[in-house]
């Protein structure tokens, strides 16, 4: 949800910030701006558009830049327009700023300023971040920036420029997250740290209004107060192989034939002698009476596939959108426990949501895949996914390795409860035999598949019970990315109202892993059928079905987990269709990977 680059150093600015630019794309990518002091003054160039557009326009410009700041956006408040885009300068060309966030209370503000006689030139809420600070009366640039917290609502990571003060940045943090990179060659501000492999050997997550100033020599933080603090650095422990597309044509294609590396890694992180199961406090889980798991999009997926194997042990759980739970009305369960699930830890509706469990004393778990996320932060225990950097917009690795993460902590709460010794669990060694399945699978009935599917209207996908979550998570890869329009229904309840939909335009993925089910999904196919719809099935049964035009055949596993190989064809299918509809699979249309805003 719009990206930030900020850098000052010995290098050209130029090249850091446009490449950091294209690290940070996947946030955003409907304009793209930089600013840099040149011979004293502003260079600004920003463009409608991807990033590469904005590396067009500043061919030949720029020429001997060390200090700037970029931004590649995601629309908020103001249409994509070159008018639109970060950076912003004050109306005195002052002060330049990039955002990320935002700024809720921003027409108020507007308003006061307009009244004052300041002439605004874009329709964003960031726009007044700048003409704020070039109103300020405080006598430090250092006190304009904490002024900042007082005036503004909202969230924001904002990197700033004061005319005069060449070579220096100013940064704010509240809600959206904001990172220092340290190396030999300068300073840089990202908003995540993937824009800084290869760049820097340390890194500095920004604490929630944390205000750092970076000059030529060295970089400052600063409390809310403006109390100076130290500065903790991390070691940059990613590589360019963990960020890069490789010989892959796709970041998504290079994440799906990750899978089977993602859940094994999750398996061996869950697995240690100390895991982190281990640090949930025992007697928490003996009493624990409920669970409700919280999260978005995919992660929401993976909580509801969890779910179902949860039931299975005797635990209760609830799932819930973030975007809901922060705002219904809250009851209190006894021994309650909530798990955040988040493959960036920066999603804003979850990490909302958290607070709102902390508020009310509930114990807190995050299933992550980023350890500096704030969310992992905030929480009480973190349980680590290890699916490696995830670029591509469409969510896979990330949710094989939640649902691994799950299935163990849903074990471990078993053992505990029941008094078992939690090491003699097998479900490590059914997880080992999923991996090797998946390094085996072949997508050759995928791709006539997708040959298919790129003609559809609409495609439904059907399932119960745990399909049902298989069914959410391949509808939502296959809205994401390839722009036709898919739903995923509950299989029985087609007949309550979606069946007037059917018709021979309609392309039906039934998904069908569960034996005690596979009967009555067949009913639903022969309904479908009937409508003269094109019917497919994915389940790993041996059948021979007349209303089926296709199977997808799936390698057998242990039944409780299926849910990790049912979806990995499906992912396939996403991203084929995605391609052979001539679009790029990575950027979907409208959408981005981290959303740090409402
Ligand atoms: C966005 C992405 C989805 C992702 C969701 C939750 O909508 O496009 O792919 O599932 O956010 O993201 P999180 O980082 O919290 O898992």
């Amino acid at each position: 949800m719009c990206g930030i680059i900020g850098y000052v150093g010995s290098k050209s600015a130029k090249e850091e910030i446009l490449d950091g630019l294209k690290m940070l794309e996947y946030r955003g990518y409907d304009s793209a701006g930089i600013c840099c002091f040149e011979k004293g003054k502003f260079s600004l160039i920003k463009k409608k558009g991807k990033v590469a557009t904005l590396v067009e326009a500043c061919q030949g410009q720029l020429k001997d830049v060390h200090c700037g700041i970029g931004h590649t956006r995601w629309a908020t408040h103001g249409d994509p327009s070159d008018k639109n885009a970060h950076p912003f300068l004050s109306e005195n060309n002052s002060v330049a700023i990039v955002h990320n966030g935002i700024i809720e209370n921003f027409e108020v503000l507007k308003g006061s300023l307009q009244k004052q006689g300041v002439r605004f030139r874009s329709d964003t809420d960031s726009e007044v971040i700048a003409q704020l600070l070039q109103k300020s009366k405080c006598e430090s640039e250092l006190k304009k920036v904490q002024e900042l917290s007082t005036l503004l609502k909202g969230s924001y990571a904002i990197a700033i420029l004061f005319k005069g003060l060449e070579n220096q940045i100013f940064a704010i943090r509240k809600n959206s997250p904001l990172i220092v990179g340290k190396s030999k060659d300068g300073f840089y501000l990202s908003s995540d740290v993937n824009a800084l492999v290869d760049k820097t050997d340390e890194y500095h997550i920004m604490e929630e209004n944390e205000i750092i100033w970076i000059d030529n020599n060295d970089c400052y933080a600063f409390d809310e107060h403006l109390q100076a603090k130290e500065i903790v650095y991390n070691k940059m422990n990613l590589t360019k192989q963990d960020i890069s597309r490789g010989a892959f044509e796709h970041y998504m294609l290079k994440e799906i034939m990750q899978v089977p590396n993602a859940i094994k890694n999750t398996i061996q992180e869950c697995d240690a002698v100390i895991n982190p199961y281990m640090k949930l406090p025992r007697e928490m889980i003996k009493e624990l009476r409920h669970i409700t798991i919280i999260g978005c999009g995919t992660a929401y997926n993976a909580g509801l596939t969890a779910s179902h194997y949860a039931r299975e042990r005797e635990i209760l759980v609830d799932c819930v959108y973030a975007s809901e739970y922060r705002y219904r009305k809250f009851l209190p369960i006894e021994n309650e426990i909530c798990i955040f699930i988040s493959q960036s830890g920066e999603t804003a509706d979850t990490i909302e949501a958290l607070k709102i469990a902390k508020e009310h004393s509930i114990p807190t778990i995050v299933v992550t895949n980023v350890a500096s996320s704030t969310l992992n932060k905030l929480a009480d225990f973190i349980i680590p996914t290890k699916a490696g950097p995830e670029i591509a917009v469409a969510s896979t690795k990330a949710y094989n390795a939640q649902i691994t993460a799950l299935y163990g902590l849903m074990d471990y709460i078993y053992c505990i409860k029941h008094k078992l010794n939690c090491r003699s669990c097998i479900l490590k060694d059914k997880l080992d035999d999923v991996v090797k399945k998946l390094e085996h699978y072949s997508f050759k009935k995928v791709n006539e598949l997708a040959d298919i599917i790129k003609e559809s209207e609409r495609v439904f996908y059907i399932g119960r019970g745990v399909d049902y979550a298989t069914s959410q998570e391949a509808s939502l890869k296959l809205k994401e990315i390839s722009n036709i329009h898919s739903e995923s229904l509950y299989a029985g309840e087609l007949k309550h109202g979606t069946l007037a939909l059917i018709d021979e335009h309609t392309t039906v993925i039934a998904i069908a892993t569960q034996k005690s089910l596979f009967d009555k999904t067949l009913n639903s196919i022969y309904e479908i059928k009937a409508r003269g719809a094109r019917v497919i099935l994915v389940t790993q049964f041996e059948v021979d079905i007349e209303a089926v035009d296709m199977l997808i055949d799936l390698p057998c596993t242990d039944q409780a987990i299926m849910a990790e190989i049912a979806i990995y064809p499906m992912q396939m299918l996403a991203y084929k269709t995605a391609v052979l509809k001539g679009l790029d699979p990575d950027k979907p249309r409208n959408l981005a990977k981290s959303v740090t805003v409402e």
